[in-house]
């Protein structure tokens, strides 16, 4: 949960660290650090806070590398922000060294200067009489737990860079390298990348050497291109990525509609599955966390309606440890944007472990999960900087319902009539959400009227229960208003003790022929009680907007699809209260953009 990169080549390293950290803050953002090469010696700079209002002059040189910091050990300090120094050497470092406390014993009268597992690392470097390099791969052979590494030394022009767990990608420009936690970093300079893989170790100087660690086995890997463009990874005309991002998903399904469909024929040309394998399938498993997680359950409506296998929608931190059931006849399904996130990744670890297949849906190219996978679909949804999911979410809805339908054709439980029918109303969608997007006045009005409330819920039923969850969370993660969501139903063994005319209750209550009634119902409930009834209605519902004190509507579309579209004012009423709160909308408190620690 940090970003580091590191720079070496013909241009100006300092810049081109700071620039580059400002794009991956999203990683972490308490504190941040340079370690920058002049000759023999290092210029290095950390401080408490975030790297954008960094406006200091920095030296120039062409070797540079830079951190900005998520805290897992030790507190917002400078001295523990990185690089973390020791004699020559200066190292920044994202994951978590687990054995950190029993190497630091070894190193016996060593003076420590932070409360981090990672100066250790620059320490055990440090005072080792190997050359640099050798000295390196020694200090990381000892090392548990995870890691992506970037080490200078005063007396060396070259960076060395390790992987273990946690991502590293090498930009490459002519002679100029960069190495980053991530693309966006360096985006702007190059779109030529190599992955480094785990155990593998970098050697830059004036060209690159991969190694793997324990081999020393030269790895030649050639240098993929990626397709996302600069103006993905920038916010352009909008004051937040997160409100950019909501108004790209419109675009986005249909990119994914013109790419996924051909003649209504479902294109999924690289899922590693045989015909044979998907008729095979007796049972799906999904596993994901937080807003992954919501479009997981989302899923299960899909697979188990319209495919009748069997499904499970698992938080992938609660999976691995339940010694689950599996076989080669469960699908396991791990979504994750960020392809990176230590539980889900571990969660796909235990599922491979048991022989279960393993298809992936992830944004990120290149990601451990991707990696690890059996094979990937990929969300193409360019990169998702806010720390709040919102492109990402309905990407993975979209893809989970193109998944769905290609499966239905490949296992002849679809007619070829639903075939044709579904794929109409996924090619609406885009233009439906347009429409809400346009009509955002109602959101705004909305925000304007509860952002001062002090909590909140959201109630929807059936396939609307998981966008209730996603709501709270948006509007939690984004405002700090303390939000939950729960089925409507659920509101009478106990949470309606909550409800007084102080409590907002945000109601999916969209037109459909199965719980509509029933909301209805609940609505009357909390009503009854003096709650404030603000609820998101099939455009032309008036019955809706007599029961409430507010109401945002959206276009009628199907019910497998009604979550595409109403999370989108979800997402909405959060972005604006949230930004009427003052608050850090595309870095929220105490958030990170991918949890790489379990
Ligand atoms: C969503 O808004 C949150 N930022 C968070 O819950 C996120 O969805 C979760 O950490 C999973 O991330 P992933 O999709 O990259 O695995």
């Amino acid at each position: 949960m940090c970003g580091i990169i590191g720079y070496k080549g013909s241009k100006n390293a300092s810049e081109i660290v700071i620039e580059g950290l400002k794009k991956l803050e999203y990683r972490g953002y308490d504190s941040y650090g340079f370690a920058i090469k002049q000759n023999n010696s290092f210029e290095i700079i950390k401080e408490v806070g975030k790297i954008h209002k960094f406006n200091k002059e920095l030296p120039k040189s062409n070797i540079a590398i830079a951190h900005t910091r998520w805290s897992t050990h030790g507190s917002v300090t400078k001295e523990n922000a990185h690089p973390h120094v020791y004699n020559n050497i200066a190292i920044v470092h994202n994951g978590i060294i687990e054995n950190y406390q029993e190497l630091k014993n070894k190193l016996k009268n060593h003076e420590f200067k932070s409360e981090t597992d990672t100066e250790v690392i620059a320490h055990l470097i440090g005072e080792s009489n190997l050359p640099f390099e050798q000295a390196f791969k020694e200090t990381i052979k000892q090392l548990d737990g995870t890691f992506a590494i970037l080490a200078i030394n005063k007396d060396s022009d070259q960076i060395l860079a390790a992987r273990k767990g946690s991502p590293l990608v090498i930009g490459i420009k002519d002679n100029d390298y960069f190495i980053a936690s991530d693309i966006p970093a360096f985006l702007k300079h190059t779109n030529k990348v190599l992955f480094l893989e785990d155990d593998e170790i970098a050697v830059i100087n004036d060209k690159i050497k991969i190694s793997n660690i324990y081999t020393n086995k030269e790895i030649k890997r050639k240098p993929m291109e990626i397709s996302w463009s600069i103006e993905e990874a920038e916010k352009n005309n909008y004051p937040h990525f997160m409100l950019k991002e909501i108004h790209e998903q419109a675009d986005i399904i249909e990119k994914i509609n013109q790419k996924r469909v051909l003649n209504n024929e479902i294109l999924f040309s690289n899922l590693n599955l045989t015909e044979n394998e998907i008729k095979n399938i007796k049972r799906i498993v999904l596993v994901a966390c937080g807003t992954s997680w919501h479009s997981a359950l989302i899923a299960e409506f899909m697979f188990e309606e319209l495919l009748k296998i069997p499904t499970e929608v698992e938080y992938a931190s609660e999976f691995r440890y339940r010694d689950p059931i599996l076989d080669e006849n469960t699908l396991v399904i791990p979504i994750s944007q960020s392809g990176e996130t230590a539980d889900t990744l571990a969660a796909l670890r235990e599922a491979k472990s048991k022989g279960a297949k393993i298809v992936s849906l992830v944004n990120v190219h290149g990601s451990t999960i991707e990696r690890e996978s059996d094979s990937t679909i990929h969300l193409d949804a360019g990169p998702e900087i806010g720390v709040a999911s919102t492109k990402a979410f309905t990407s993975q809805l979209t893809m989970l319902y193109y998944l769905t339908i290609y499966f239905g054709k490949v296992r002849n439980i679809l007619p070829l009539q639903q075939i044709e029918n579904r794929i109409r109303d996924i090619k609406l969608i885009p233009n439906l959400i347009r429409s809400i997007l346009n009509n955002g006045k109602e959101v705004l009005e909305c925000a304007d009227k509860y952002y001062l409330k002090k909590n909140a819920l959201y109630l929807g039923r059936g396939i609307n229960f998981p966008i209730a969850l996603e709501g709270a969370l948006k509007l939690k993660e984004v405002s700090y208003i303390h939000a939950e969501g729960y089925p409507a139903a659920e509101m009478k063994h106990g949470p309606i003790a909550l409800i007084d005319n102080e409590m907002p209750v945000f109601f999916i209550a969209t037109k459909d022929n199965r719980t509509y009634k029933k909301v209805i119902s609940n609505i009357e409930e909390v009503k009854a009680r003096g709650g404030i009834i603000i609820s998101i209605a099939t455009i032309g519902d008036k019955e809706i907007r007599e029961l409430s004190d507010f109401t945002m509507y959206i276009p009628e579309t199907s019910y497998i699809l009604t979550p595409i579209l109403a999370s989108i004012p979800m997402q909405l009423l959060a972005y604006y209260i949230a930004v009427k709160k003052e608050c850090d909308v595309d870095q929220p408190r105490n958030l990170a953009k991918s949890c790489t620690v379990e």
